[in-house]
């Protein structure tokens, strides 16, 4: 490897920049013609073919299997983690979820490789007594050095900067790939007297009338993911179009729906206000295995005039027992259950167990929801568990919709790794 005053130079070996050429962000240490060694964890390198032709600039990292993730393939850019160039790539991840319609309430802002800040999440949460949180994650060494340069762009893209207040989440597991140490949340900018433990964030309701946003109450230091599953709006919304004409049984019953891994309850909450909107009354039953969770969902879907049933269970094996089948709609939405590659036999038959126990609760003529999060489960593997489940419960289903992460989660054709949630949208004949 080369090292000059301004940048390492790391070269590809001879044919390994197809993949690379085609758009795809990461290289991996095999396809490196010298060894990555002796460069910082995160350090600013540039990337040249067998040919010494110049590929990108992005983020070095001897540590990891992926050793560059790349920022910026313009030549001219020398110093793309210059605070102007931040700001650009910030600004122009704002005007895409303007675009998108997602930049009033809250929202991913930053989502690392589509936003070409490889591993940098950044969430932007708007809350309902005026306040704003961003909170940030850094799940690659590059972009861990961003942080101090984030904080000082930060400013510029709130008019409430007074009122707004900076989490940094770098309380997960994933950076040890990284090389990266598991921190303690961090909060980088405080606002007297707002307290981040509950906090009331709006977000944009799934159907029209869009001018009064959900409310939901959740907790921004220790709630899971940065504090809320953004990514799944989108696949709220096509479930509320393609399920919306859902009936109860009876004209005298309430709408039941299973919400099966809630977490704050959005599936039921935001369905709720679909359904009552139609002036059918909704009944949630909120299932979780955290106790904390449960007690914000039951808040935020009764907030909606639903009833809800809370439940904390251990879907993985306690939905065999569970009393009441019959539900008008069912979701399931469990965590990754693949987490790695030698997970993938058990974790792809723990999908199928969950969702034939799913698909048994859902009545005749009724929908079915399923979702996985797990990037290591392809799609195909996904639709065989479905096919299967509906199958063992001797079940007809059509499936009506297919879901992908919502619009503030970018996608890029040439990256298939940002393409991990799926869901699954059907009836039930
Ligand atoms: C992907 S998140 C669900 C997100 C939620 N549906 C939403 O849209 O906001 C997975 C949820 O499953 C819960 N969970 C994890 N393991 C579980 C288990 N074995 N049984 C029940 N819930 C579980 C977590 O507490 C978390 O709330």
């Amino acid at each position: 490897m080369t090292q000059n005053a301004k940048a390492v130079i790391w070269k590809l070996k001879p044919k390994m920049d197809r993949r690379f050429r085609g758009g795809h962000p990461w290289v991996y240490s095999n396809e490196l013609a010298g060894s990555p060694k002796g460069v910082e964890l995160g350090a600013w390198v540039e990337l040249r073919d067998a040919k010494d032709q110049f590929l990108a600039r992005g983020f070095g990292n001897p540590h990891s299997l992926i050793s560059f993730r790349a920022v910026s393939r313009d030549e001219t850019l020398i110093e793309p983690g210059s605070l102007q160039n931040l700001k650009q790539s910030l600004l122009r991840a704002h005007q895409l979820r303007e675009l998108a319609g997602m930049s009033r309430l809250s929202h991913r802002l930053i989502f690392g490789e589509a936003d070409r800040l490889p591993g940098l999440v950044i969430d932007r949460y708007f809350l309902q007594s005026g306040h704003q949180v961003f909170v940030i994650q850094a799940h690659t060494a590059g972009a861990d050095r961003l942080i101090s340069s984030v904080l000082e762009v930060l400013p510029e893209l709130t008019e409430v900067w007074e009122k707004t207040a900076v989490v940094l989440r770098n309380d997960v597991g994933v950076r040890k790939l990284e090389g990266l140490e598991f921190q303690k949340v961090n909060v980088l900018r405080e606002v007297s007297g707002l307290n981040l433990g509950e906090v009331e964030i709006l977000v944009k309701p799934v159907m029209a009338p869009f001018d009064r946003p959900v409310v939901f109450s959740t907790d921004l230091l220790e709630g899971q993911k940065t504090g809320f599953f953004l990514d799944q709006y989108s696949n709220i919304q096509l479930a509320a179009l393609r399920l919306g004409n859902l009936k109860p049984k009876s004209q005298k019953s309430k709408l039941k729906i299973l919400d099966l891994c809630c977490y704050v309850g959005q599936w039921g909450a935001q369905l709720a206000r679909v359904f009552r909107a139609q002036g059918i009354e909704v009944e949630v039953t909120a299932v979780d295995s955290s106790e904390k969770a449960l007690q914000f969902a039951q808040k935020n879907i009764e907030r909606e005039g639903a009833r809800c049933q809370t439940l904390q269970v251990d879907v993985l094996r306690g939905l065999a027992e569970l009393p009441t089948a019959g539900f008008d709609l069912v979701i399931c939405d469990p965590p990754a259950l693949i987490k790695s590659k030698k997970d993938t036999g058990p974790g792809a038959h723990a999908y199928l167990q969950l969702n034939t126990q799913a698909a048994r609760l859902v009545r005749p003529g009724g929908g079915w929801v399923s979702c996985s999060c797990s990037s290591l489960l392809t799609d195909e593997e996904f639709a065989h568990a479905l096919t299967k489940a509906a199958s063992r419960n001797s079940m007809d289903v059509r499936w009506l919709g297919r879901g992908t992460p919502s619009a503030d989660h970018p996608q890029l054709t040439e990256f298939p790794e940002g393409r991990y949630l799926k869901c699954w949208i059907g009836g039930v004949i």
